[in-house]
């Protein structure tokens, strides 16, 4: 905003006296809002078109108007704006610029509208082009993630419960389940985009305008679907702003529980993948180290969301309406979720590209634990007709004795198996198999390689 001959701001012939010095320096906003140049200068010449059509300020001025914010825009975008960061936001900067190219007729910019509804109109029109854009990142997630699990329906793994090996599957209907949490993402993502549609403009400080404006035009200009209800409400409202922290804090919980479960893979002790060395650092100390310190930043950097949203709620709880400065912090929180969103995404697309899964020890790890166990109680009360309770009791009796005598199910001899179960006959080794345990998994969202084949196609087909 302009300030006056003796270079104080616009409310200097209100407020006498200059702000203090530390609060000039910590109450602006530019330093962030300086992003959302290109929003608020097209909020702007949507805003000034739809004064010029409603007669409340005339062609020539609307011109003048326009011309200045697509030079200003120009002067932005090859750095050459300076900004004044005595002049607390964007929203100032640039109308004190258009000021100083066009001179007086800047005034009429700022008819009939506020900060407070100027604000939320360029921070939407911005969360819907970045919500876009994480969208299309989601996507080519799951579209690695899924070329993954092409390869490797015929791997087995062991599926664990409690970090306990539990029963077989095929990694690649692992692999399906972050395919799901990455789908509930774009979900979320996409759903937000109904609240971001409608336009805040035109709702000025906090009661409306006394100008016949039209607030339909801007709505169209600017691509929302349709004009807010409220003006008290628009002012105050940053339910959008949650909806995109939360539904970043999601993605990145998944992001976390997948990096988590790769440590674990990567581990010593586990051994079930390797990772490029592309993804892993050494230490400083011991020269056999390979840590896989990607994954870990995957992990740590969850906090970052939490934090952003835990943040956002604090401010907005007990927050009378309308605006406050308060809710000034929201669009640091937006831009941090978001450029860490991106930055996590992609460096997740890296791992998936750059892990190898040591297929054998998966299959060995996946007979450890009478991960078969199940499979036999089924098989009692298909073939003997027991309840499942007792199958239940009869497999755990079979397990206990394998265990002493240090054997896998398998392993046991049929007159040993019947010295617990006499009704058991041979057929009973085609089930403890691994290959036959998942394949036995038919039912819709189970692991057998049938399904996981069809669910691959699908989700490749249907990637909404
Ligand atoms: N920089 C301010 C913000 O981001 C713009 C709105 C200022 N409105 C006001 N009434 N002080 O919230």
């Amino acid at each position: 905003m302009r300030k006056n001959k003796n270079n104080k701001p616009i409310w200097g012939t209100r407020i006498k006296k200059n702000a203090s010095t530390l609060f000039k320096k910590v109450g602006g906003s530019l330093l962030i809002d300086k992003l959302l140049f290109k929003e608020d200068i097209e909020g702007s010449i949507a805003h000034v078109e739809m004064l010029y059509k409603q007669k409340i300020i005339n062609f020539r001025i609307k011109n003048k108007i326009i011309w200045g914010l697509k030079r200003v825009n120009n002067e932005i975008i090859k750095k050459k704006f300076k900004f004044n960061y005595d002049l607390e936001d964007i929203h100032m900067n640039i109308e004190s610029r258009l000021f100083e190219l066009i001179g007086e007729d800047a005034g009429y910019i700022h008819t009939a509208r506020s900060r407070n509804d100027q604000v939320i109109t360029d921070l939407k029109l911005w969360l819907k082009k970045a919500t876009k854009k994480i969208i299309i990142l989601l996507d080519s997630t799951n579209s690695n993630v899924l070329k993954l699990a092409e390869k490797n329906v015929m791997t087995i793994m062991p599926g664990f419960t409690h970090l306990k090996n539990a029963q077989p599957i095929s990694l690649a209907h692992y692999l399906l389940a972050y395919v799901e949490m990455f789908k509930r993402d774009k979900k979320k993502f996409k759903n937000n985009l109904e609240f971001l549609d409608e336009n805040p403009l035109g709702v000025g400080a906090l009661t409306g305008t006394s100008f016949k404006i039209d607030r339909n035009y801007t709505t169209k200009k600017l691509k929302f679907k349709k004009p807010t209800n409220n003006s008290v409400d628009t002012v105050s409202d940053r339910d959008f702003v949650l909806d995109f922290l939360h539904s970043s804090l999601v993605c990145s919980l998944h992001i976390s529980r997948i990096a988590e479960e790769l440590i674990i893979w990567n581990s010593d002790a586990f051994n079930l993948i390797t990772l490029n060395d592309k993804l892993v650092t050494g230490s400083s100390i011991m020269p056999q180290k390979k840590n896989p310190d990607p994954l870990e930043y995957l992990r740590g950097k969850t906090g970052t969301f939490i934090g952003n949203i835990n943040s956002m709620i604090s401010i907005i709880k007990g927050l009378p309406l309308s605006y406050f400065k308060d809710l000034q912090d929201d669009k640091e929180l937006v831009f941090k979720s978001n450029d860490q969103l991106k930055i996590s995404l992609s460096l997740l697309n890296d791992v998936i590209k750059n892990v190898v899964f040591n297929k054998k020890k998966m299959l060995s790890l996946a007979g450890i634990g009478f991960t078969t166990a199940t499979d036999l109680t089924d098989y009692m009360v298909r073939e003997l007709q027991y309840p499942f309770r007792k199958a239940y009791l009869q497999t755990a009796k079979i397990i206990n004795f394998a265990e002493k005598k240090n054997k896998k199910l398998h392993e046991l001899e049929l007159k040993e198996l019947k010295m617990i179960e006499p009704k058991l006959k041979a057929d009973v080794y085609k089930i403890l198999d691994l290959y036959s345990s998942i394949n036995s998994k038919k039912s819709y969202g189970g692991t057998s390689f049938e399904n996981v084949k069809k669910m691959i196609k699908k989700a490749k087909i249907k990637n909404d």
